[in-house]
């Protein structure tokens, strides 16, 4: 049988529903359209497209669970990193590599701006270093796509796992990632469309934290130039999570340094 919190959700879900429809006095044919818009989102999705995901994205509705579930009940001083939504384009089997290795193959080295992103994974209350910290990252091409979605780059392109030693330290090549905007021809774009609004994020790059003995982080990082910093679609945006990429002089490898800190919080 259901559990208690299945009903309780399976019933908030009908009475917002059935307010929804009472509020709005929905007609038959109105209900059938979003009937099909729920019906083609299904049909689109497979393992390179989740259209479910997208259409709740750009309800915002990813952005207020994220919010709900890893909001901070502490007012300390030092608070762990700032949580934001996993996207629809995470995959889990990203190759494991060497620190201070690149995640950028198979693009011609004169597409991108190439970035040394590097810092510490430490304990937010303690400050100490985390050994055996997972740095999942992720970001797209100068075209705008995720490899996955794009059968000209490498598989796995741009992602990497890096994982930290007894300095807590990691280190790897990027690139500076470019503004891009969601899949925009199926159900999602069409909300869009309906509300009058575009299909751009902010330059972005995903991460997925992990270590023994620490709750899990998933956030993004923000360039502070990019456009739609505060015109998010999908309404990922949060002050602590904007960065600066520097110019970089040191490294004939790289045109801009991103140094970045992540703190984690213990079970
Ligand atoms: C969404 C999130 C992303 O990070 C992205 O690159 C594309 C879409 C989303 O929330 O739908
Ligand atoms: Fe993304």
């Amino acid at each position: 049988g259901a559990t208690p919190r299945v009903r309780q959700l399976t019933a908030g879900l009908i009475r917002h529903l059935h307010d929804f429809a009472r509020e709005n006095e929905l007609t038959v044919d109105e209900w059938m359209a979003g009937v099909e818009l729920l019906n083609e989102a299904g049909r689109m999705s497979d393992s390179k497209r989740n259209e479910g995901q997208l259409v709740c994205d750009v309800l915002g509705l990813e952005s207020l669970v994220d919010e709900i579930t890893y909001k901070l009940a502490s007012t300390a001083a030092s608070e762990p990193t700032a949580t934001a939504i996993l996207g629809p384009f995470y995959r889990h089997d990203a190759p494991q590599l060497p620190m201070g290795a690149s995640i950028v193959s198979g693009l011609d080295n004169t597409e991108g701006d190439c970035t040394w992103m590097h810092g510490t994974v430490t304990d937010f209350r303690t400050g100490a270093p985390i050994a055996g910290a997972v740095v999942d990252v992720w970001h797209t091409a100068p075209n705008g796509l995720y490899e996955q979605q794009d059968p000209d780059q490498p598989e796995m392109n741009l992602r990497g796992r890096f994982t930290t030693g007894a300095d807590g330290k990691y280190a790897f090549y990027c690139l500076r990632p470019v503004p891009y905007p969601i899949p925009f021809d199926g159900p999602a774009g069409r909300i869009l469309k309906a509300l009058d609004r575009h299909p751009f994020r902010p330059a972005h790059i995903h991460f997925l934290l992990t270590a023994p003995g620490y709750k899990p982080i998933v956030t993004q990082i923000f360039d502070r130039k990019s456009k739609y910093i505060e015109d998010d679609a999908v309404f990922a945006v949060k002050d602590s999570l904007v960065v600066d990429f520097v110019p970089f002089e040191g490294d004939a490898k790289a045109e801009f340094e991103l140094p970045y800190d992540f703190k984690m919080a213990s079970f």
